[in-house]
């Protein structure tokens, strides 16, 4: 795992977007988060496309979860947030922006259908991942199976909490989405996990330093040979090594990739 602790959420945005600049530079398939930490990335992104001409023709994406009962259409559904926030500013065709269907009436049988759609893509080339307070990726919550594939979860109520801001109230939140397993998800070439601000200090020491366990589903990237976590100060502040994560950084030899 390469930790990357940067300034503010800003410098955190940027090299994210660095990152992924090269992946879109190669045409890749890439793997999108929603919530509100990646939204500075895409911003960055969508900067590069106007000024400095990023084409995104040649992507694929896929999203990394969905909820179960609303529409596609429905402006809070994560398909329609990720076009809103990103697709529709950059130059991907709505058909290469996929997510699973949390609207199927056979659950189980969308989930099967959207890893063979990312089979047929060739995989995911880089995810991105935000964590949630108590280590969820995608909605992966605490006891998820490591090598879960694609699959129905209940959100834990503080999910659900958290969620509520992007909702009227907390009742018009789903409990139940459609989300990559953590073992979907580490069959991504890279995982590139960004977190920002003090609420998230403690769930990013227990990926990070914390043993591998289900009660910690982000700390599945410790077995994953590329994963790159960037974090602002305020969600490094409980690192034990974060002054060692600082010098391998600044140390770091101009021949290591990202
Ligand atoms: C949701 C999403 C996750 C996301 C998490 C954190 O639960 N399913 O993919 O990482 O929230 O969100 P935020 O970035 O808003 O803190």
């Amino acid at each position: 795992m390469e930790i990357v602790i940067l300034d503010d959420s800003e410098k955190v945005a940027e090299r994210a977007a660095d990152i992924l600049e090269d992946y879109v530079r190669r045409g890749a398939t890439l793997g999108l988060a929603t919530g509100s930490t990646p939204l500075h990335t895409y911003q960055a992104l969508i900067r590069r496309h106007r000024e400095e001409g990023l084409s995104f023709a040649d992507c694929h994406t896929f999203l990394l979860d969905e909820y179960i009962g609303l529409s596609a259409q429905h402006e809070q559904s994560y398909r329609e947030t990720i076009r809103r926030e990103f697709t529709r500013h950059i130059d991907i065709p709505d058909a290469k922006v996929h997510g699973p269907d949390g609207s199927a009436e056979d659950l189980q049988a969308a989930a099967e259908m959207y890893e063979q759609q990312m089979a047929a893509a060739g995989g995911i080339d880089i995810q991105t991942l935000g964590v949630g307070r108590n280590g969820h990726i995608g909605f992966n919550e605490p006891g998820s199976s490591l090598v879960s594939r694609t699959r129905v979860k209940t959100l834990h109520p503080h999910t659900v909490q958290d969620n509520a801001r992007f909702f009227g109230s907390p009742q018009d939140v789903p409990i139940h989405a459609l989300t990559q397993g953590l073992g979907t998800i580490t069959e991504a070439g890279h995982l590139m996990l960004l977190a920002t601000g003090e609420t998230k200090a403690e769930a990013v020491a227990a990926m990070v330093e914390g043993p591998l366990a289900a009660v910690c589903p982000a700390s599945v990237l410790q077995l994953h040979p590329r994963a790159t976590v960037i974090c602002d100060e305020a969600a490094a502040a409980h690192l034990k090594y974060r002054d060692y994560y600082r010098a391998a950084l600044a140390t770091k030899p101009s021949w290591q990739h990202h």
